[in-house]
């Protein structure tokens, strides 16, 4: 059965990766796979997103070891390689069955010639080690990043780069946020460690991880799976009792759940542009027994869908490129492009410029991204401000905030929080 994971890791990367089409989202293609038991399905996950965090160092070994490039034709075989020599490098599973596993899945592939050329990369394989290897090489080869990115992080954060790189490469801790008192008590009752965060008074590191349907406390609404600096953010709206607040973009719906806890007497507006992932937000509330008005619209068009009213406060928790959540989403190190950055700053700055009409005077839009490109926030707020003369800044000092012109930003910590970015706007009265 092992052998048909493999084969599904194979498969499923071969959707994901570029060269030969790619492209598509690592959790779709994992959501896709047919029910597994959880070993299986941790080993499928463990192949899947190891090969992407370390894609450009496997690959790099590859190349170095063949006299010539497989063809492009051999593509599966090619990720086939790539996930063998992975294997042997970041698990703990045995090395010689992982040294054996590999070519049967080459021969599964229907290429039975390739057998013996992975049968002898995986033993070259297991005579050396990532740190090894990685140790002569420039950081973004050694990290697995685009050399576009690794300059903008680089560009952006000189001091911290280094270890911006390889927090991308670490596993994210499973961070939850509670909301009934008796979760905690819950999840000690189930054997997990349970670590209080120190920036968020709800969130909790949970150890060892575990598919959250199987968290106890998740299916009566206790808890839900939500990153530390995440859960930021809403601690800065403010809104009368009874208020009128809007979740600009609001799914899958994390702090949509958060907003109605925080603010169980005010009206909640959640929007999204993304019908699917709008049934996501209903069945968060319905899970957490809560309630908003979902709305299916466009955030820069609010012509489309707004009644009016104005809000006492508004979130906008905009698309980005999510590069504070890399160890979380490691294929889209691959499926980004430097263009993309300009694309989505334009977006950003659409969405604020057309929100910010619906805050009612003395009301707040706090900004969030889970972005640590300052382009896309303390430039975003910096030029923000600039352009809406009744603006003003009006973000809490946060000792967790690294150095910044505007709002609060976080980069990535090892067993800590995600990198985040969040700054109060506040309208004139
Ligand atoms: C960072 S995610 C939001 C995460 C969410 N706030 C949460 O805490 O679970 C960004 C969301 O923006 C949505 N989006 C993208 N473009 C949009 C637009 N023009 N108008 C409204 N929503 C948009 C995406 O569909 C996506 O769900």
């Amino acid at each position: 059965m092992a052998a048909d994971v493999r084969m599904l890791a194979v498969r499923g990367l071969l959707k994901v990766l570029p060269a030969q089409g790619g492209g598509r989202s690592l959790r779709e293609i994992l959501a896709e796979q047919p029910v597994l038991l959880a070993a299986e399905r941790g080993l499928l996950t463990d192949l899947m997103f190891g090969v992407c965090r370390h894609y450009r160092l496997l690959d790099h070994w590859l190349g170095e070891q063949m006299d010539k490039p497989l063809k492009s034709s051999a593509h599966a075989v090619r990720l086939a390689l790539l996930c063998g020599v992975y294997e042997l490098w970041f698990s703990q599973r045995p090395q010689h069955a992982v040294v054996n596993a590999w070519p049967d899945v080459c021969r599964g592939l229907k290429a039975p010639w390739a057998a013996g050329l992975c049968n002898a990369l995986m033993r070259k394989a297991s005579r050396t080690n990532a740190e090894e290897v990685g140790r002569h090489l420039d950081i973004p080869v050694r990290c697995s990043l685009p050399d576009w990115l690794w300059q903008r992080f680089d560009q952006a954060w000189p001091e911290q780069a280094n270890d911006i790189a390889e927090a991308a490469l670490l596993a994210p801790p499973f961070t939850l946020r509670l909301s009934d008192a008796a979760a905690e008590q819950a999840l000690l009752d189930d054997g997990l460690q349970v670590r209080r965060g120190t920036l968020a008074p709800q969130a909790a590191y949970i150890s060892p991880a575990r598919p959250v349907q199987m968290v106890p406390g998740f299916k009566e609404g206790w808890l839900s799976v939500q990153d530390e600096a995440a859960q930021l953010p809403v601690l800065l709206i403010e809104a009368p009792q009874g208020g009128r607040i809007l979740d600009a973009c609001a799914a899958p719906g994390g702090k949509t759940g958060q907003l109605a806890e925080y603010f169980p007497d005010a009206e909640l507006v959640a929007l999204d542009v993304d019908s699917t992932r709008l049934k996501r937000v209903r069945d968060n509330m319905e899970r957490l027994q809560r309630s908003a008005t979902l709305l299916g619209g466009d955030a820069a068009k609010p012509n489309k869908w707004w009644d009016g009213e104005l809000f006492d406060a508004v979130l906008l928790d905009a698309p980005c490129s999510a590069t504070g959540i890399l160890r979380r989403q490691p294929d889209l190190k691959w499926h980004r492009r430097d263009s993309d950055i300009d694309s989505l700053c334009g977006l950003q700055a659409r969405m604020l410029d057309a929100l910010w009409p619906l805050v009612r005077p003395g009301g707040v839009l706090v900004y969030a991204t889970c972005s640590i490109l300052p382009q896309e926030n303390a430039e975003q707020v910096q030029a923000f401000l600039a352009r809406h003369e009744d603006a003003r800044e009006d973000t809490p000092v946060e000792a967790h905030s690294v150095s910044t012109t505007h709002g609060c930003q976080l980069l990535p910590q090892a067993d800590g929080p995600d990198g985040f970015f969040y700054a109060r706007l506040r309208k004139a009265n």
